[in-house]
């Protein structure tokens, strides 16, 4: 059965993006690409219709991942319809999305972080302000793992 997910962060061109750049390739890589709508979101509409922050790019594709035909959007209520599972980058994320979520939502809302426990970390921390895009991009690896491994 075909599940959906959709990867929610603020501005859909760092975390979200790359989320849905690791889990894609490494679905393909498992044979579980088809199986698989993966789609990312931002609570913030601000770069919406933009590709993926340049750098972030950048760090994504010297690990394989191309992000490059991405574009962000802005997270919407019909997502609650739209997709079985949305995974929020942070806290921040889970609350603004938690207020457009609609009474009859059939969607899970959850964080990323729950699928890899053993990191320890409660959220994916933003590399358009850490810079540290590789730091991100090893968290997210880890939670694409653990979540492809529980579908
Ligand atoms: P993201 O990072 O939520 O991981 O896409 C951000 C990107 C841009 C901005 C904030 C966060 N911004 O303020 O433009």
């Amino acid at each position: 059965m075909t599940q959906s997910i959709l990867f929610v962060c603020l501005g859909n061109i760092c975390r979200s993006p790359s989320a849905e750049g690791v889990v894609r390739h490494m679905a393909r890589a498992l044979g579980q690409g088809d199986d698989l709508r993966l789609d990312s979101a931002g609570t913030a509409n601000w770069h919406a219709g933009k590709p993926p922050y340049g750098p972030m790019q950048e760090a994504a594709q010297a690990r394989g991942y191309d992000l490059s035909d991405l574009r962000a959007r802005r997270a919407r209520p019909e997502d609650f319809h739209r997709f079985d599972l949305i995974l929020a980058m942070d806290a921040e994320n889970l609350e603004n999305l938690q207020a457009i979520r609609p009474a009859d939502a059939t969607a899970r809302l959850q964080l990323f972080t729950d699928y890899a426990p053993e990191r320890g970390a409660d959220h994916v921390p933003d590399p358009y302000y850490t810079r540290d895009f590789d730091g991100t991009l090893d968290l997210i690896e880890a939670c694409a793992k653990g979540l492809l491994a529980d579908l």
